[in-house]
């Protein structure tokens, strides 16, 4: 699964994972987490070596720590995931755990693109700006984050435009990708229909 910043993506694919019993990985949080390394060690984003060395020690146990979801961790995160030798890290990572036999349920920016080109099915979840925005202010208004609506918006439009416009691995969808927007679907919508069309390509396969 794969789709911008605050498309719904996260929630469905923990819920899809529940559904089909399968591992599920977060991918963003590989990318947070090696921003958030990058910075505990007072170094600059745009330090490749320092990068580099961050994603190849990245330790797996750290990827549920709170400390990813703020919007600053966000920002830091597409940024080192311009690197290629960050990229390059976590692609093992990725694979890894994508060659478990039972499957996984992976969600991302470049799943279906370049990570699991092979997949069994591949979901590009969409969603307005002003939607996703939306949704990712509630969470964050939950969680006592002290920022405006209109800051969460300016952050999730820049981030969709660098995540878009890189030269590794943009943000785009596969050619044989389902589009699935969710701008005017609750979670239990999203998760019905995604479920068809998982359902009804793995009868064709
Ligand atoms: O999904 P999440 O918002 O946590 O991702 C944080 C950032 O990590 C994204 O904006 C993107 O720059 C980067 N990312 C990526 N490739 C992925 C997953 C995330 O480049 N597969």
């Amino acid at each position: 699964m794969d789709g911008p910043a605050a498309s719904g993506k996260g929630t469905l694919a923990k819920k899809l994972a529940g559904h089909y019993g399968l591992a599920h990985l977060d991918t963003g949080s590989l990318y947070r987490a090696v921003a958030r390394d990058i910075l505990t060690a007072g170094k600059a984003l745009d330090d490749e070596a320092a990068a580099a060395d961050a994603a190849q020690s990245l330790e797996s146990g750290t990827l549920n720590d709170p400390a990813l979801r703020t919007p600053e961790v966000g920002q830091a995160a597409a940024r080192v995931a311009k690197i290629g030798a960050v990229r390059e890290a976590l692609f093992k990572f990725q694979r890894v755990f994508a060659s478990r036999r039972e499957g996984a349920i992976i969600e991302g920016r470049d799943i279906g693109t370049v990570v699991c080109p092979e997949a069994d099915v591949k979901i590009f979840v969409e969603a307005s700006t002003d939607v996703r925005a939306e949704r990712r202010y509630k969470e964050l208004m939950e969680v006592g984050h002290d920022i405006s609506y209109e800051e969460i918006h300016a952050q999730i439009a820049a981030r969709d435009e660098a995540d878009r416009s890189r030269a590794i691995s943009p943000l785009r969808p596969a050619e044989d990708a389902h589009l699935l927007d969710t701008s005017d679907l609750g979670i239990e919508a999203a998760f019905k229909a995604a479920v068809k069309l998982i359902d009804t390509a793995i009868s064709q396969a």
